[in-house]
C-alpha cells in the first residue's frame, strides 16, 4: 500500500529545472530566424518535451486506462501538449490489449496580457459540459502559474459531476505563494520566468517555436501591446 502512495506523490513532481539552470544556447539549435534576438535561451528542447510526454502518457494509461477518457484540452497554450499526449496515449493503447475510447473536447481560457495575469478569466466552449457526468476527465494544460486559472476551471468542471478529474500540466512554475492547484501529472517544474514556444505565447507570438525558451527583454518590448 505504502508503495502505491509514494508513486502517486512522485507523479505530480515533474522534472525539476532549478533557478540557476543556464539552459542551452540558442545557436546550438534550429529555431525560426524571425525570433532571433527575442529569446534568452532554450530551457527545454523539443525532444526532451516529447520524451517526457511519452512517460506521462504511460502514467496516465496506468491510472485511467480501464475506462473511457474525456480529454479537456485547454486552448490555446495546451494544444500542442494535448495533441502529442493524446498521440502517445493512442500508441500505448494500440500496443496493449486495452484500447481506450477517448473523446477530445476543447475549451478556451484567456487570462494573460503581455506577461501579466489579468483578473478576468474567460472560459469559452465550456458552457454545457453535461456530457462529462459520470466520466473520467483529463484536463490538459500547457502551463500552470499561480494555479488560480486551474482552480477556477476545476470548480467549473466539477459542477458537471464527472466521476473523476485528473489534471496534466506540461509545466508548473515555481511562484512565490503556494499553488492553489497542482496538476496530478507534471512534465517539468520551472523557474518563475516567462517562457514561450511549444504553443505557449506572448501576445500570440512564439506559438510557432518548437522548443520552450525564455523570452528576452527585447522580445517582450518588441511584441508588447
Ligand atoms: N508563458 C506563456 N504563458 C503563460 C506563462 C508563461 O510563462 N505563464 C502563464 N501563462
Ligand atoms: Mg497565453
Amino acid at each position: 500500500m505504502a508503495e502505491v502512495v509514494v508513486q502517486a506523490d512522485r507523479r505530480s513532481e515533474g522534472i525539476l529545472i532549478n533557478d540557476d539552470w543556464p539552459g542551452y544556447r540558442l545557436d546550438l539549435f534550429n529555431y525560426p530566424a524571425h525570433y532571433s534576438g527575442d529569446l534568452d535561451y532554450v530551457i527545454i528542447p523539443h525532444g526532451v518535451i516529447m520524451d517526457r510526454t511519452e512517460r506521462l502518457a504511460r502514467n496516465i494509461m496506468d491510472d485511467l486506462g480501464d475506462h473511457d477518457i474525456v480529454v479537456l484540452c485547454v486552448l490555446k497554450g495546451g494544444y500542442q501538449f494535448c495533441a502529442d499526449l493524446v498521440e502517445r496515449i493512442k500508441a500505448l493503447s494500440r500496443n496493449s490489449n486495452r484500447t481506450i475510447p477517448m473523446r477530445v473536447h476543447f475549451i478556451r481560457l484567456r487570462s494573460y496580457l503581455n506577461d501579466q495575469s489579468t483578473e478576468d478569466l474567460h472560459i469559452l466552449g465550456a458552457e454545457d459540459l453535461s456530457f462529462l457526468a459520470g466520466k473520467n476527465v483529463l484536463i490538459v494544460e500547457g502551463i500552470v502559474g499561480t494555479g488560480k486559472t486551474m482552480e477556477t476551471l476545476l470548480k467549473h468542471v466539477e459542477a458537471f459531476r464527472p466521476k473523476l478529474i485528473k489534471v496534466a500540466g506540461l509545466l508548473v512554475k515555481r511562484v512565490q505563494h503556494s499553488l492553489a492547484c497542482v496538476p496530478d501529472y507534471v512534465g517539468f517544474e520551472i523557474p518563475n520566468r516567462f517562457v514561450v514556444g511549444y504553443a505557449l505565447d506572448y501576445n500570440e507570438y512564439f506559438r510557432d517555436l518548437n522548443h520552450i525558451c525564455v523570452i528576452s527583454e527585447s522580445g517582450k518590448k518588441k511584441y508588447k501591446v
